[in-house]
Parts: structure tokens; sequence; C-alpha cells
């Protein structure tokens, strides 16, 4: 009782010192706010770095920090620079042979000039296919929230659909719904054996055959265009095997991994259907008994011929939830899981991007020796405040979707939630809005951590907006039909 009144009282704590930090944060994000072409068209990636590392590109425009900073302008109601970004975007757009329909991961005005890089710039030379499946996410919100419905259904949007569809929608030798990526294609940039299918990916590609589809409605009543319905027939139908394809691979229980630690290996053929994956029985770590519970559940980070990854993946997860990849009772496993881990995954900061870490001789082979990837530290285990956000939303959003639903446990998330936000407000302005913090929990600013990191910034903001402002707003962010 004394413990739930302390809660209560967090909750409701009346604080001048919250207004300050806001304010202070939305200032740091109005500088954060470039002009391309002569309009404001996004943000930089951070407002600080140090002065050695000048050469690199935080002082670009990235898509994928750019999700927050989209979706918060959205809120404001400030369209302009929503559809400005969209629109650049579209201008770059790869129209080269090898990677035609691939959106930039970053770009940058530079002498009248817009330059930008689609992996051939990049350290290490990886490509992100999360900023092309991001773009039709975020152009579908736009169109709704803004009812800028001309330039949903406008000749340059649904073609930019098409070309990225193209990169899809076609045979492959897998023949599976899955988008088959080398490593380093999406938040996690820098090697750290995610390539194959990583959660992250996938559950992106679900969101944007969900968003492409709706954008293509915006098309279909006016014509009777043959080719405009093939590609909407095909491309919710992609859409529903892939989120069964995900829901059969990915998902997992208490329950169900113990069907699989005991399922036959070496099955040949198709007539059954039990271990498609050679998955030997000896891959399932140790650290899944505890850390399953009896009641929790998550998608898997990676299936892979005998080489499933049973990491656990913030984003991957939390947009599992946020898309509808999950169904109801899977999100509120997911919730438990959390709740369970929490002093793992939110610890001091939330939240971990990835866990377990990598140690010795994996984190050797696996990352290439990745000084910056070392164990509890940037991917490989580390803390990063910009994906509290989505997590957040996620149970919002549930909160919101099922009121009635196991009260119990969404009013312990939503406390776990507070508690977590408080944690931003007190640490953050004081570590500098830092881009990630280190150690096993996450107590320690990172070691080659930027500051004044921009979806750090903004992350704190939106969930301040969404549990302080407006929180009717989290329903911005759903992706299933209305
Ligand atoms: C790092 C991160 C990447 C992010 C970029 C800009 O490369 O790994 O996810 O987009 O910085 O902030």
């Amino acid at each position: 009782m004394a413990r739930s009144f302390s809660q209560e009282q967090l909750r409701v704590r009346p604080s001048s010192k919250e207004e300050a930090v806001v304010q202070r944060a939305r200032e740091h994000f109005e500088r954060t706010l470039i002009r391309v072409r002569g309009e404001l068209a996004g943000s930089v990636a951070a407002l600080e770095h140090p002065r050695n590392h000048q050469e690199l590109n935080y002082g670009e425009i990235f898509l994928r920090d750019n999700v927050p900073v989209m979706i918060y302008l959205l809120t404001q109601g400030r369209f302009e620079i929503v559809r400005n970004f969209l629109d650049l975007c579209l201008d770059l757009q790869s129209s080269a042979y090898q990677t035609r329909g691939v959106f930039p991961t970053s770009f940058i005005e530079q002498n009248g000039e817009l330059i930008a890089d689609y992996g051939q710039r990049s350290i290490g030379r990886i490509t992100s296919v999360d900023a092309s499946l991001w773009w039709p996410v975020l152009c579908w919100l736009y169109v709704r929230r803004s009812k800028d419905w001309e330039f949903g259904a406008s000749q340059k949007v649904q073609r930019g659909v098409q070309l990225l569809l193209d990169l899809v929608l076609h045979p492959s030798f897998e023949g599976t719904p899955v988008l088959f990526v080398p490593d380093c294609a999406f938040m996690i940039d820098r090697p750290m054996d995610v390539w194959g299918a990583p959660l992250e990916v996938e559950v992106l590609l679900f969101g944007c055959l969900r968003s492409c589809c709706r954008l293509m409605e915006l098309c279909q009543q006016g014509s009777k265009s043959r080719l405009l319905e093939q590609r909407l027939t095909l491309t919710r139908q992609w859409q529903q095997d892939l989120r069964i394809y995900l829901l059969k691979h990915y998902w997992v229980t208490s329950k169900t991994m113990q069907v699989l630690r005991r399922r036959p290996t070496e099955q040949y053929g198709d007539h059954q259907h039990e271990n498609e994956f050679n998955v030997q029985p000896q891959v399932i770590p140790d650290w899944l008994q505890d850390w399953l519970e009896n009641r929790g559940g998550y998608l898997i980070g990676n299936m892979r011929t005998g080489r499933p990854d049973f990491r656990f993946y913030s984003l991957g997860n939390s947009l599992g939830c946020l898309f509808g990849v999950l169904a109801p009772p899977q999100q509120r496993a997911l919730f438990r899981l959390v709740l369970h881990n929490r002093h793992h995954l939110m610890a001091q900061m939330p939240m971990r991007i990835c866990h377990p870490p990598m140690e010795n001789g994996e984190w050797a082979n696996k990352t290439g020796a990745d000084p910056k990837n070392w164990p509890w530290s940037y991917h490989n285990g580390g803390h990063w405040p910009s994906l509290l956000w989505y997590m957040g939303s996620a149970i919002l959003l549930h909160e919101r979707q099922h009121p009635q639903a196991d009260v119990l446990l969404m009013g312990q998330m939503k406390a776990m939630l507070e508690e977590c936000y408080w944690s931003h407000l007190n640490q953050l302005p004081r570590q500098q809005w830092a881009e990630y913090f280190d150690g096993p929990t996450g107590t320690w600013v990172g070691a080659q951590s930027r500051t004044y990191q921009t979806w750090t910034i903004v992350g704190f903001l939106l969930l301040h907006h969404l549990l302080r402002i407006r929180p009717e707003d989290v329903t911005l962010i759903n992706l299933e039909e209305l």
C-alpha cells in the first residue's frame, strides 16, 4: 500500500522543474530543424559532436532519426515541414539501375546542392533498408492527419510507392514474404550479426506494405486501372503472409519453447511443418527460461536456417505492437515480459536496444572486434533514451484500444512508464541529451556518445505530449484500419 501510494505521488508530483525542462527541450528541438532549398525540411541528427569528428555525418538529416521528429511535428500541426521532408525524400529516391526505388539513409544541402547517402558514403559502406520502409509509413501518417489527400494521390507520391514496391514484390530465391538484408541495414548500422531477416526490418516491411495499400487506395476510386488493382491485391496478400510468417517463426512464449525444444530435426519434404529451419535444441540459450517467465512472450530477433537469433530487440517489438503484427493478448504478453525484465530493459536509462550483449569471442567474431560495440555499449546492449517513446506509445495505444483488458497489468505498465519518463526528465538535461548510455545498468553516458542528439530530445517531447498534453494523439501512429 505504502509503495503504491508513493508511486501515486510520483505520478502527480507537481513540479515546476518539469515545465522548465520541457521548455528547454523545445528550444533545443527548434535548433535541430534546418532549411533545405530555403524551407525547413527536417532535423540534423545531433546538435553537438566532438570537434575532432567534424567530418562525421551527425549534421545531416537522417530519415530514421526524423521519424519521431515528423510524428512530433504532426502532433503540433506543423504539416508544411513534414510535407517538405517527404517531398525531398521523394526527389532523392534513387533512380540508378542497381538501387532504383531506394530512399537515402541521410542527406544534406551543401553549396546549393543536395548530397545523399545510399550507402556509398557511409562508414563500412552499409545501406539502410529501414529508411525506405519508413517513408510510406510517414507519408500515410501525414496524409491522414493533415487530410492532404491531394498529396497522397499525386502522381509523384504514387510513383514513389510503386518504385518502392518493385524492390519488395518480386520473385526471389527463397520465395518467402520476408525481405532478405545484409548486416547493418537498420538502426543497428554496425556489424552485429543482424543479417538475414532481422525483426525490425520485417516489422517495418509490414508497416510499409500496410501504408502503401492505404496510399494506393486513395487512387482506387477514380481509376479503373487493372495494374493498380493487381498491385493492391498482391500487396495485401504479401502483408498477410508476412504477418502469419512472423507470428509462426518469431513469436515465442514459455509454452511454445517447450514444444520447440522437443521438435524433431532433419526433416525433409513439404508434408510436415514442425521444424522447417532445422533448429537444434542446443542453440536455445539458457537465459531464455527466466526471461520468458510463465506468461511473457516476444518476437525473437531473426530466423535463419539452423540459427535463430533469440536476442530481444526493443524497437522491433514495440513496432510489432504499434503496427498490429501482434494481436492484443500477445501485446500483453510482451508487456509482461518487459515488466518482468525491467531491471535489464529499463534499468537506469530506459531503454536497452538489444539484450543480451555479445561478449568475448562472440563479440570479436560477430562484430569484427568493433570497439564501439563493446559488450554493454552502443548497439550491443547499450541504452538509448530515444527508444522509450516507441514502447511507451505501444503501451498507451493498447490501453486506449482495450481499456477493459487486464487492468492490473496495464496499471503496472503505466506506472513503470511514468517512472521511466521521470528518469529521463531528471537525467537527460544533466547528461546533455546524450545519444546512448553504457554499462549493465545504462548509467554511464556512452563512451562515444554525441550530445544534444535530436531523437533523444524529440523522443522525450513526444512522450511528454502523449502523457501530459494530448493522450488521444497516440492514435496518430495506429496503422490498423480505423
Ligand atoms: C548512428 C546510429 C544510427 C543513427 C545515426 C544518426 O549511426 O547507429 O542508428 O541513425 O547514428 O543518429
